[in-house]
């Protein structure tokens, strides 16, 4: 394992940075680095390959500035690489590393909060067609019914500073109404796309009032110093410094704005190329 360095956090754009927020809301005492693949945003209609292979690039990156753990905080890597990168690629090139996604500390814990045993998801096409959700749910809770629906629009209108539009209401109506439409006996949603927080206001204003929307932010921290509380080795090679840098494979000034969408504090970030 590499000398102390700082946890890495990755997604394809902005989305992961609601994750980062709860974790380093949770866990101040940390370093971070974010990795924003915005040059090559969105993986949601990307094909397998082609998201393990811009995963994995950005995963081999955050590596090599140090990071002993990585967190895909992108259910679309989550979803269509971990699994490859954990089975073949870690075992063979970086046996230290730790690369750890986003479904399954969502996937444990769902059960608790529908009554109804009927689930619905948001998510990129990717996330949705890949199915994992259902596989992993059915693991932990065989009662549940899980139904998806994919969002294509909605990354992009994020991405583009229009979450809070009059006219990103039409297509949030639309998914909403298309989800409920499918099963009506839903009681939980989950937002399973990191960037999908953003656009939670007018998630609840379009769904039915008595159901639980459920963001990632909070379950995939506590999941995250749960896993750092049973791994000690991995979490002494941490350092404390309670820094956090960003990284982006687009424009710097661009990203440096639109991550004010998704933090509360300004930030500065850099391009970086690979
Ligand atoms: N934030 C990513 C996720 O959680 C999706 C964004 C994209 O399509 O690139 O799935």
């Amino acid at each position: 394992m590499s000398s102390k360095s700082a946890i890495g956090i990755f997604d394809s754009g902005y989305g992961g940075l609601t994750i980062l927020s709860e974790i380093r809301a949770l866990m101040p005492e940390y370093d971070y680095i974010y990795l924003g693949d915005n040059a090559r945003t969105p993986y949601g209609t990307r094909s397998f390959d082609i998201v393990y292979r811009y995963t994995l690039e950005s995963v081999r990156q955050l590596f090599s500035m140090g990071c002993n753990l990585v967190i895909l905080a992108c259910n679309t890597a989550s979803a269509k690489a971990l699994r490859n990168i954990q089975q073949n690629y870690l075992p063979k090139y970086a046996p230290d590393k730790r690369v750890l996604g986003v479904i399954r500390p969502t996937t444990e814990i769902v059960g608790k909060y529908s009554k109804s045993r009927h689930i619905g998801l948001f998510g990129t096409e990717g996330t949705i067609d890949s199915m994992s959700y259902n596989i992993e749910i059915s693991k932990f809770h065989p009662d549940i019914k899980v139904t998806g629906q994919s969002c294509p629009m909605w990354v992009p209108l994020i991405e583009n500073g229009e979450s809070a539009s009059d006219g990103a209401d039409f297509f949030v109506k639309q998914y909403c109404d298309s989800l409920m439409a499918k099963d009506p006996l839903i009681d939980t949603v989950i937002l399973a796309c990191t960037h999908y927080p953003l656009l939670k206001d007018k998630i609840a204003k379009y769904l039915p009032a008595s159901i639980n929307i459920i963001s990632q932010g909070p379950i995939v921290a506590a999941s995250l110093k749960d896993y750092l509380s049973r791994h000690k080795e991995m979490e002494q090679s941490i350092s404390r410094g309670g820094n956090c840098s960003f990284h982006t494979t687009e424009q710097s000034a661009k990203f440096t704005k639109n991550a004010s969408i998704f933090l509360d504090a300004s930030i500065s970030a850099e391009t970086i190329n690979y």
